[in-house]
Parts: C-alpha cells; structure tokens; sequence
C-alpha cells in the first residue's frame, strides 16, 4: 500500500485527465448535438413554396417553428379549383349580359329610347344591366354569381342593389355577399351609366336577402331562390339518430394528446393527421370541438380552454366533406347503447402511436381509440402519420377552411378598399428580438426602412394593407405620408359588440361573448393579405435573412 503511494498522484491525475477529457468530449457532443438539433428544421408545408407543393402527398416530421404571423388552410393552397357545388350557379360575364341584353332589345314593348329620360327607374332591367357591367369593370378580382333586381335608394336616381360574389383568389366555393348604392344617369344615347358607385355594404335597402316566402297557398315557394340558406352558417353539431345507426357506424376516437394547449399550426398538423387516419380507415372521426388557445394567442397570455373549433374553421364544410362525429354526441350514444344491451360494442384500444393504420385496417372494431398517455412527446397525435405510414396516410387539408364568419370579415374588409389594395407582411415579434437568428429582421423593418423599401415597389398614395404581428400601432405611421395606410384594428368595428361577428359568436358560446383572439388576427390578416394586387413579403423583399434563421435559404 505504502509503496504504490508515490504512484498515487500520478494515477489519479490521469484518472482525472481521462475523465475531463471525457466529460469535455461529451460536453462537446451535447453541444453539437443540442446545435445540430436547434438548427434542423424539417420543412414545414406552410412556409415554403417548395414543401406547398408537396403538401397533399408528404408527410413529414412537423416543425412547428412556422411564422405565426400568416396561416394557410385548404382554401389558400389547394392545388385545383375545388368542385362546384350545383346550387353556385355561374358567374356573370360580358357575355351573359349581352345576351340577356338582346333578349331585352326583342321585348319592343320595353322602352330603350329616351323618352323618360329624366327618371331612373330602378326594376327597369336596363338598370341592372349598367351596374353588371361597371361591376365587372371595376372589381376584376371577383366572381360575380347572383344580382337582385335593384330597389330605390334614398334619393331619385339612386339603386341599391345586392348580389353575391366570391373571390377569384380564394379557392374554395364560399360565396360572400355585397350590396351597394348606385348613383345612375344617362348616356348621349339616353342608355343608363352608373354616375357614381357606392361603398362596400352602402345599399342598405337592398340589404336583406328575403328567402322571399312566396304567398301562402302559392305552391311554388322556394322557387325564386335556390340560394337562402347561403346567408346562414350552418354549423350546428350532428346527431347520430339511433341506437342501430351507432352500431352500424364504424369509429376512429382519439383521446387528447400533447397536442393540447400547443400552437395553432400544431394543432392543425395534428388534427389533420388523425382525420387522414380517419380516412384511410374509412372511419368516421370522433372529434373534440372543444379547443385550447396557446397562451401565445390570447390576451390573458395564459392558455385558455373552451374554445370552440367553430371560431376558427368551416365546420360547415368540414362536416359535408368529411366523415366526423362530435366527441360528446357520440359519447352519449356508446353509454346509452352499453346500458341498454347485454353486448358491449366491441372497442379495440390503442395504446401508442407505433401501431400503425396499416396494422389497424383489418380490424372489425366499431370503435378503434387511440389513447395517447405517453409522456411528451409521445403524445402527440402527429406522431401517427410519421413513418412508414406517410406513404399511406394524406392529410386532407383541402377539408379544413378558415371560418366563414372570419372570412366575412375578410370580405369586408377587402371590399371596404374596393378590392384594389397592395399589401406588405412585416414579420416582427420574437424574430425581431432574436439576433443570432434574423440579426438584419429588425433594422429591415424598422419604420424608416419600410418607407425607403416599399417605394418603387407600391406606387404612391395606394391603399396599403399591413400585414403584422407588430402590436404598436402607431409603428407604422411614418408609412402615412406615402400610402393610405390601413391596418387590422381600423376595422374593429367588424367585431365589436354591435358587430354581426361578435352577435354570431355570442350565440355560439351559450350567450356568452367571444374575445377576437390573436388567432382570429392572424387568419383574417392572412387573407386579406392574400388578397392584395401587389404583395411584398418580410423574407427576401425586405430583408436577406433567411426565413427560419441564418443559413436556412
Ligand atoms: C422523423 O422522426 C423520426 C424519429 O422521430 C426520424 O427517425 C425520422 O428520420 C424523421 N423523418 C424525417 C423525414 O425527418
Ligand atoms: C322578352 O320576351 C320574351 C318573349 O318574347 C319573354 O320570354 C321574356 O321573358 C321577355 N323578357 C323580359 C325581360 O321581359
Ligand atoms: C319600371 O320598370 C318596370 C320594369 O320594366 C315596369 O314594370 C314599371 O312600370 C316601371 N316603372 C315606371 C315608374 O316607369
Ligand atoms: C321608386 O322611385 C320612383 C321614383 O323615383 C317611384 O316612382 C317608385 O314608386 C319608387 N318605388 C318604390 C317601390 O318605392
Ligand atoms: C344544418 O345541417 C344539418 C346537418 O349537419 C341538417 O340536418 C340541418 O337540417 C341543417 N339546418 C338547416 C337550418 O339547414
Ligand atoms: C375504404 O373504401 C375504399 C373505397 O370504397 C376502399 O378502396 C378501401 O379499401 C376501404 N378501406 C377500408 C379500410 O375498408
Ligand atoms: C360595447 O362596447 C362599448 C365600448 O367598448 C361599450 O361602451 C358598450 O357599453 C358596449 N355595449 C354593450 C351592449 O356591451
Ligand atoms: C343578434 O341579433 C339579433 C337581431 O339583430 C338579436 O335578436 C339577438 O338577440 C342578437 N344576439 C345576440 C347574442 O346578441
Ligand atoms: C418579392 O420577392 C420575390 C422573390 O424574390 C419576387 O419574385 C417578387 O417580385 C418580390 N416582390 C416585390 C413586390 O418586389
């Protein structure tokens, strides 16, 4: 012992010399490591045109690092028009005015000369006639599908007059709704001209769509409109009808996940994946709409549940395109059924993502239930269409549109600016604060690098619509002495308390009112943005940085 003590130190010194090596050696690896996993970004489908491109046939491991400041659905990228509903009826074109047009000119008993010439009178045809075509000249981005026969305004030679339109660049069916007051006159040739057109939504007498209930006793009501229920938003919640209907149904339940309380786009990757799964299995899907806000989102910065899907997306539509079941509906039909009959239905639980669809296709189950209890972020319900199941399952983003209430919004919006606005996406928030990443982002756009950057790309005194999440207000000001500078809250009035949004969405919470989130920001910013004559975007218009960080493009 005493004579192996010299040696001692010099043994420990090199145990202690290895092992600091080693823990630098594994120091260095986590660092890399931790590098190369803080730098690897997967790419996303919302963000580049490239991964856009792929979106209805990849699937991929999700990064969720995405710009929240713009959120694409079905009706932004889908890769065709989508198919047309019969009841949509056709647009309007040069051409169909023309013909109705001469259909007029055989009618001798109508007039066309210029006698009269001093009153406008509104049922005349020829009245409508005049705005169809100054419509169709002026607002070269809209669809338009249906006109009412225009009333008086509230002056002599005034019309109001209503039609439905939809836009040209969004890619879904939806028809939005606009009437308008129209100050006519007379041509040279006594014909009549549209003097002066009016604002969005100014033909308040034209205003209600009358589902037009024909007389009583009359038997053909409903004939003159194809179209009523359009105005309303159907997005009630199904029921399922019987006991036998239940069992014969075949069912895909997921129980919450890690999925909850995350971002939106999150939330979307996720629940896209799962009603994919759906679809493959031909199964109906089991669906919570109950949702909870990232803390990102809300006002409070605090998660907050209860959030119904309803405020953000098209259930409308999710429900006439997709097999779907909401969760507390079905849950009363499985507990009546099992109390009322000696045979349980038959429930194949699912414990972990790793079984996959492939494995679960040949089961006979009513109910198939994935339960998602493992720690994150196993849980998440994304983790299901990883893999080998990528090949198998599409996620059905052409099922998923923004709410048509917020849509509405867009609508009015755009409209307000008659359609003829240019837009600027200025991404600040955390990408502006994070210097190592995007180190030119903020200076890029800083209000006096956006004045000198968007002159020769917008022309003088244009509407210009600021697509941000920039919460200051007043940061853009300096934009004002070169453009018409309009902003998501100079139309709050849209959702404020004597709004019709804010009347829907009340009635839809029980009564109680619904706070215009940051998540409804970002969806109605997103469309009017895609809306724009010229748009010019935050990565390579007005900044170098690279979209997800240094060295990413
Ligand atoms: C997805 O993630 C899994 C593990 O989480 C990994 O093995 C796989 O390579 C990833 N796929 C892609 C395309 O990144
Ligand atoms: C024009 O006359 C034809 C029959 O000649 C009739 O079918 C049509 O409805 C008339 N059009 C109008 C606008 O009165
Ligand atoms: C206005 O035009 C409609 C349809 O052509 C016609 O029935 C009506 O008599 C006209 N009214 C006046 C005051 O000229
Ligand atoms: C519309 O106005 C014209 C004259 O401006 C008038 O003759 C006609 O009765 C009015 N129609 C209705 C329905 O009020
Ligand atoms: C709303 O849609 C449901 C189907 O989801 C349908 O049963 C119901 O009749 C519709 N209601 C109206 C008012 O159209
Ligand atoms: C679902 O239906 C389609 C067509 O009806 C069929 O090709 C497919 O095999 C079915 N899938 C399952 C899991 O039954
Ligand atoms: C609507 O909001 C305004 C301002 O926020 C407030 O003064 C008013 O009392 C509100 N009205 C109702 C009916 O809540
Ligand atoms: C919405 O408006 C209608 C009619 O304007 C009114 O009857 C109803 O009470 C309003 N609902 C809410 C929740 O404010
Ligand atoms: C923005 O950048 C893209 C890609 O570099 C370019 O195609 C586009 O024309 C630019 N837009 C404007 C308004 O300058």
């Amino acid at each position: 012992m005493k004579e192996s003590n010299p040696t001692d130190p010099i043994g420990q010194n090199i145990i202690k010399l290895i092992s600091n090596v080693c823990f630098s050696v594994f120091v260095f690896s986590v660092l890399i490591f931790t590098v190369i996993a803080i730098t690897y970004q997967p790419p996303d489908p919302w963000e580049s045109s490239r991964a856009l491109t792929k979106v209805f046939t990849d699937v991929e491991n999700a990064t969720f690092k995405t710009d929240t400041s713009v959120l694409k659905t079905g009706e932004d990228i889908a890769a065709s028009p989508m198919s047309t509903p019969m009841a949509m009826g056709t647009p309007i074109t040069e051409a169909t005015i023309e013909k109705s047009e001469e259909e007029l000119g055989k009618n001798t008993t109508l007039k066309s000369g210029c006698e009269d010439v001093s009153v406008v009178n509104c049922s005349d045809p020829r009245v409508l006639i005049a705005i169809q075509r100054f419509n169709l000249r002026a607002f070269k981005a809209i669809s338009f599908l249906d006109y009412q026969t225009p009333v008086n305004g509230s002056n002599p030679n005034e019309c109001d007059v209503a039609w439905r339109f939809r836009n040209k660049k969004e890619k879904s069916w939806r028809r939005y709704r606009d009437f308008r007051r129209f100050k006519m006159g007379f041509k040279d040739d006594c014909s009549y001209k549209v003097v002066r057109p009016g604002r969005w939504h100014s033909g308040i007498n034209a205003r209600r769509f009358r589902s037009r209930v024909s007389s009583p006793g009359n038997g053909q009501k409903d004939k003159f409109t194809p179209f009523v229920r359009d105005d309303e938003i159907n997005d009630t919640i199904p029921v399922l009808g019987s006991d036998s209907d239940f069992k014969k149904g075949k069912y895909l339940y997921y129980s919450r996940g890690g999925d909850y309380c995350k971002g939106m786009n999150h939330f979307i990757w996720s629940f896209l994946c799962a009603l994919g799964e759906a679809e493959y299995l031909n199964r109906t899907f089991v669906m919570d709409l109950s949702m909870c806000l990232a803390s990102t989102y809300t006002k409070s910065s605090k998660d907050e549940e209860g959030k119904d899907f309803r405020f953000y997306f098209d259930f409308e539509h999710l429900k006439e395109v997709s097999s779907i079941v909401e969760e507390g509906e079905f849950l009363k039909d499985w507990k009546r059924w099992d109390k009322s009959h000696k045979s349980k239905i038959p429930v194949r639980k699912v414990a972990s993502y790793k079984t996959t669809p492939m494995q679960l296709k040949k089961d006979k189950s009513t109910i198939i239930w994935r339960q998602f209890d493992a720690p994150e972020p196993e849980n998440y319900w994304y983790r299901v269409c990883e893999g080998p199941a990528a090949k198998y399952i599409n996620r059905p983003w052409q099922d998923l549109w923004k709410s048509k209430r917020l849509m509405n919004i867009v609508s009015a919006i755009s409209g307000s600016m008659d359609w003829d606005f240019d837009a600027v996406h200025v991404v600040r928030g955390e990408k502006a604060q994070n210097k190592e990443l995007w180190p030119h982002l903020d200076a890029d756009t800083s209000p006096e690098a956006l004045v000198a950057k968007l002159q020769g790309k917008i022309e003088p005194w244009r509407n210009l619509y600021i697509a941000t999440n920039e919460p200051f207000y007043n940061y853009f000001d300096k934009l004002r002495s070169h453009y018409k500078v309009h902003l998501l809250d100079d139309y709050s009035y849209l959702w404020g308390n004597t709004s019709e949004w804010y009347n829907e969405t009340t009635t839809l919470n029980g009564g109680r009112p619904v706070e215009f989130d940051g998540y409804m920001r970002v969806e109605v910013d997103t469309e009017v943005l895609y809306r724009a004559k010229t748009r010019v975007e935050t990565f390579y218009n007005l900044t170098n940085d690279c979209k997800d960080g240094v060295n990413t493009c």
